[in-house]
């Protein structure tokens, strides 16, 4: 991979995690009033995810795609290694949101649940991105 790709998938990043602290303030249940302003919070929600799991489809083909044959060419066991667990993670991670897309659509489904449910694919998905982050940099 070369230097502008590296660039490329950083600033990728910072967009993906710009629309996530949207989300994040949209499922936050600390402030909220009443269930009225949930809902209309949840409905914003709903749609920020809906364009965070097409962002992120996107994004993970790219990765595979471009910057990931470049790194397995490059026959770095370590990094090997590193490659298979991330690329292992993609459809996980894509998993999670998905199902907290789908929670915040449900009625049944408490606030906080949703609010948990997100943080911890938050986490897993900067997780993710730090190691990628890494990786992108040493090769540069
Ligand atoms: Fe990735
Ligand atoms: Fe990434």
């Amino acid at each position: 991979m070369g230097t502008e790709d590296g660039l490329h998938a950083i600033l990728q990043h910072r967009r993906l995690l710009e629309l996530l602290q949207r989300i994040e303030e949209r499922v936050a249940t600390d402030e909220v009033e009443d269930e009225a302003e949930t809902k209309v919070r949840h409905a914003d929600a709903a749609r920020l995810l809906g364009e965070l799991v097409s962002l992120l489809e996107s994004h993970f083909a790219v990765e595979v795609a471009t910057s990931f044959p470049e790194v397995r060419s490059q026959r770095n066991s370590e990094q090997l290694e590193v490659l298979a667990r991330l690329d292992a993670e993609h459809p996980v991670l894509l998993n999670a949101f998905d199902e907290v897309r789908r929670m915040v659509g449900d009625p049944r489904v408490s606030p906080r649940t949703i609010e948990l449910a997100f943080a911890r694919a938050y986490a897993a998905f900067r997780k993710h991105e730090a190691c990628e982050n890494a990786l992108f940099l040493e090769l540069c």
